[in-house]
C-alpha cells in the first residue's frame, strides 16, 4: 500500500512533477519512422503530457518541437516546413529545429530571440522514431539497441496499440506481476472455453515457485511451473522504467509502455519473428474502438491484461490495496521507481537501463530466456 503522496509521485508523467522528471531521462518511441514521409511530413503526437510535433525536412531529417506557436497558439502542424526549420501558419512565425524562434514578420525589433518553444533529439533505431525529453540534450544517454530494434537478421513488425484508458504503471506493474498468468490466462480460457484456450495450457499450470532480482536493466523474474509440465521459466528481465521485454512464442518482442499523459498510455510493439527472412521493418496501426469491459474483450491474452488495467481505475489508487507474498516483484518495481525518482531530484542521472558505453551499446542481448513452449503458437500476443 502506498501513500496517496507517494502514489502520485510515482504516477505523475507531467513536466516538473518527480516521476515525469525522471521519465524525460529516457528516450521514448514517438511512431513508425516510415509513418513520417515526404507526402505526409508532419505528426502531431502527445507524450508525457506534452503535445508534440514530429516533422520531416525536405532533406528528409527529423526533428520534434512542440505543437503550439508561442505567438498565440496555433498549432504549428498546420505550418509550412521551409530551410532551417518550421513557419507558424497563423501569422508566419518561424522557428529553428531547435525550437528558437527567429523570424517574427510586420513585428518591429528583435524580440525573437527571447522566443523559445521546446524541440528535443530524435533518433531512428529499427524502423521506430525515438524522442529524448530530458533537460539537457547533451547529457542525453545513448539510445539503447535493444536487440529486437538492432537486430537485423530477421523480420521486424510495429504495432501500435489503440491508446489505453489508465496510467502507464498500472501496465508497468503487470509485467512483474508473475502469477496473475494462471488466473487471468489459464484459468479464464478453460472457465470461459476462449479462443486463447489453444494456448492457455502454457498458464495453466501449477505455480510452485516465483522469484525476483534487481539487476542493470530492471528486475529479473523467474517462475516454477510443477504438475505433468514441470518447468523453471526465466523471462528476460523488465526492462526499467517503461518496456517490457517477452518471447512470444516465434517472436521475440519488446512492448513500450509509453504514457500519454498520467491518465493515458500508449503501448507501441515491436515484435522480430525468428527464423524469418530480413526485409524492411512493416508497421500497422490497431483501430481506436471503445471498450465495453464485456467478456467480449476476453478473447486475447492481450484482452484480458488490458480488461484489468484499465478496470483497476484510470489512475489505480494503491492507498487501498492489500498486498500478499506474490506482490514482491511489485514492490521491487516500485521501491526501484522511487529509488531513481529521488535521484533525479538530488540533481544525478539514473542509473538503471541506462547506456552510456558505445561498447556495450553494440546490442543487449537478452540470451537467457527460456523460450515459452505454447501449444499450437503460430504467433501469441502475449501482454506479459
Ligand atoms: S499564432 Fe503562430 S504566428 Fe501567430
Ligand atoms: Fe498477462
Amino acid at each position: 500500500m502506498l501513500t496517496k503522496e507517494q502514489n502520485d509521485r510515482l504516477t505523475q508523467v507531467g513536466a516538473g512533477t518527480p516521476g515525469g522528471e525522471l521519465l524525460r531521462r529516457y528516450w521514448q518511441p514517438l511512431c513508425p519512422t516510415d509513418e513520417i514521409t515526404e507526402a505526409n511530413p508532419k505528426k502531431r503526437i502527445r507524450i508525457l503530457g506534452e503535445d508534440l510535433l514530429v516533422y520531416r525536412d525536405a532533406a528528409g531529417k527529423i526533428y520534434c518541437v512542440a505543437e503550439y506557436c508561442a505567438h498565440r497558439h496555433a498549432s504549428l502542424f498546420f505550418g509550412f516546413v521551409e530551410p532551417g526549420g518550421i513557419r507558424c501558419c497563423y501569422h508566419g512565425w518561424k522557428y529553428d529545429h531547435g525550437g528558437q524562434c527567429i523570424e517574427q514578420p510586420f513585428e518591429k525589433g528583435n524580440a525573437a530571440s527571447k522566443i523559445k518553444i521546446p524541440a528535443y533529439p530524435v533518433q531512428e533505431l529499427g524502423g521506430l522514431l525515438f524522442v529524448y525529453m530530458g533537460p539537457d540534450p547533451a547529457k542525453a544517454p545513448l539510445l539503447p539497441r535493444w536487440d529486437v530494434m538492432a537486430r537485423d537478421d530477421a523480420k521486424r513488425n510495429i504495432i501500435v496499440l489503440p491508446i489505453h484508458n489508465c496510467n502507464w504503471l498500472q501496465i508497468q506493474e503487470n509485467t512483474v506481476d508473475t502469477i496473475h498468468t494462471y488466473y487471468l490466462h489459464g484459468h479464464m480460457s478453460v472457465v470461459k472455453n476462449l479462443p486463447t484456450l489453444a494456448q492457455g495450457g502454457y498458464f495453466y499450470r501449477p505455480i510452485t515457485g516465483f522469484d525476483w532480482a534487481v539487476c542493470r536493466w530492471g528486475i529479473e523474474k523467474t517462475c516454477t511451473y510443477g504438475g505433468d509440465k514441470p518447468e523453471l521459466e526465466i523471462r528476460p528481465p523488465l526492462i526499467f522504467p517503461n518496456i517490457l521485454r517477452i518471447p512470444e512464442g516465434p517472436v521475440e518482442a519488446l512492448h513500450f509502455r509509453i504514457p500519454v499523459d498520467d491518465e493515458r498510455t500508449r503501448i507501441i510493439w515491436v515484435g522480430l519473428r525468428m527464423g524469418s527472412v530480413p526485409g524492411p521493418t512493416t508497421f500497422e496501426y490497431v483501430p481506436e474502438k471503445p471498450m465495453s469491459y464485456g467478456d467480449e474483450e476476453l478473447q486475447t491474452f492481450y484482452g484480458q491484461d488490458r480488461v484489468v488495467w484499465e478496470t483497476q481505475g484510470a489512475i489505480y489508487d494503491r492507498t487501498t490495496e492489500n498486498l500478499g507474498a506474490t506482490d514482491r516483484g511489485i514492490v521491487m518495481f516500485r521501491r526501484m521507481l522511487a529509488e531513481q525518482i529521488d535521484r533525479v531530484e538530488r540533481g544525478e542521472d539514473p542509473n538503471v537501463a541506462v547506456v552510456h558505453d558505445e561498447a556495450e551499446n553494440k546490442m543487449i542481448v537478452f540470451e537467457s530466456a527460456t523460450q515459452p513452449a505454447y501449444d499450437n503458437a503460430e504467433h501469441v500476443f502475449v501482454a506479459s
